[in-house]
């Protein structure tokens, strides 16, 4: 009952030449430097049952470190994930809390906090979409967002090309719009129905949705990643998009600007963001916080001419941190405490 155990899966672009996430081993080690015994178990359906009754026997704690795009049996995973924490692992994260903060439809189930624009939306049906986007469209420009997918594809800016006629509040589907994918920045002009009949790919399917919510230009200056472990942040990343025209991505092959800071440095958004954690946690299922995870942000101004800062996205499925293998040590300190205040309760 005291390991904890670092769930993998074999393959995928992210192992270094000793087959592990170059993450893996750091914080094994950080966590065996300190008297904690920590070891890596890569998931395999064939496997299951002798890896559920191996965990469950053996670990006080699991830390899952499997990117969803290289597993093939997702659903499998996250319900033996889901039957250890009910035997009494703690999990690292809750399969649950994977899914609810790392789905876009978290910002929908945020937008009554200033984090969100009223004006989100998320479409499970193609009734909806249809329903909803000319409407939405007709307000301002928009961004799709799909819900599988990662680096920017399936995100698409939507902006019309001629001002519709006074007193319209529907764009007509045969309406030119102008539409830039944040993957590589690339434009592309279609009438509003022919592209809403491509994005039903994106509502189709298992997890499949779009999330559409209003066009921030102020993305212009920079996204803002602040990556957490826990309630602690430990890092920003500012992002700020290729130069050209139509850039607005700060995905990693868009061309963009990475600058590393401080969490001082960005005290305001911090401060605002940790007074709001308990609101988040709890309008997201009410699970424990993630141990490594990021929440993405663009300016915007409100109604009195002042900053805010608005969530684009947050990943908690497999956050890296290879470029920092440093922080290992402070992610091992993070797993035991979470361990000791478990253990007290
Ligand atoms: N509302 C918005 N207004 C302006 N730009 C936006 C908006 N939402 C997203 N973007 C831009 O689009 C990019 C991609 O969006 P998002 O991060 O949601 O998608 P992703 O594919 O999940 O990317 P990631 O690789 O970060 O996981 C963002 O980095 C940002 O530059
Ligand atoms: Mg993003």
């Amino acid at each position: 009952m005291s390991k904890v155990i670092f769930f993998e899966v074999q393959g995928g672009s992210d192992k270094g030449p000793d087959g592990y996430r170059g993450d893996t081993m750091p914080m094994v080690k950080a966590l065996q430097q300190r008297g904690q015994e920590a070891e890596v178990i890569f998931f395999e359906l064939e496997k299951r049952d002798e890896i559920f009754n191996y965990v469950k026997d053996n670990a006080v704690a699991y830390v899952s470190r499997i990117n969803p795009g290289n597993l093939a049996h997702e659903a499998e995973y996250f319900d033996m994930l889901r039957e250890l924490c009910a035997t009494g692992v703690i999990g690292m994260p809750h399969p649950d809390a994977m899914i609810c903060y790392g789905a876009k439809d978290a910002l929908v189930k945020l937008r009554h906090t200033s984090l969100v624009p009223e004006d989100t939306y998320a479409y499970y049906t193609i009734d909806e979409f249809n329903a909803i986007f000319p409407r939405a469209l007709a307000n301002g420009e928009r961004v799709l967002k799909q819900n599988r997918g990662s680096t920017g594809e399936g995100i698409w800016r939507v902006q019309l090309v001629d001002a519709l006629e006074e007193g319209t509040y529907i764009v007509p589907l045969n309406a030119k719009i102008k539409c830039t994918e944040a993957k590589d920045n690339h434009v592309e002009y279609h009438e509003l129905g022919d592209f809403m009949i491509f994005c039903q790919q994106y509502i189709i399917g298992a997890n499949g949705m779009l999330v559409d919510m209003p066009f921030l230009p102020r993305i212009k200056e920079g996204e803002i990643r602040l990556f957490m472990l826990r309630d602690k942040p430990i890092n920003v990343v500012h992002k700020k998009p290729a130069e050209d025209a139509d850039a607005f991505s700060a995905t990693l092959f868009s061309g963009a600007h990475y600058r590393y800071d401080s969490p001082e440095e960005w005290s305001i958004l911090v401060q605002g963001f940790l007074g709001q954690l308990d609101e988040i946690t709890s309008l997201l299922g009410g699970y424990d916080l993630p141990l490594i995870w990021t929440a993405d942000f663009i300016l915007d101004t409100d109604e009195n001419g002042q900053d805010t800062y608005i969530l684009g996205e947050m990943n908690c499925s497999c956050v890296g941190f290879t470029s920092e293998l440093e922080l290992a040590h402070r992610v091992a300190e993070e797993i035991l405490a979470c361990v000791h205040e478990k253990m007290l309760v």
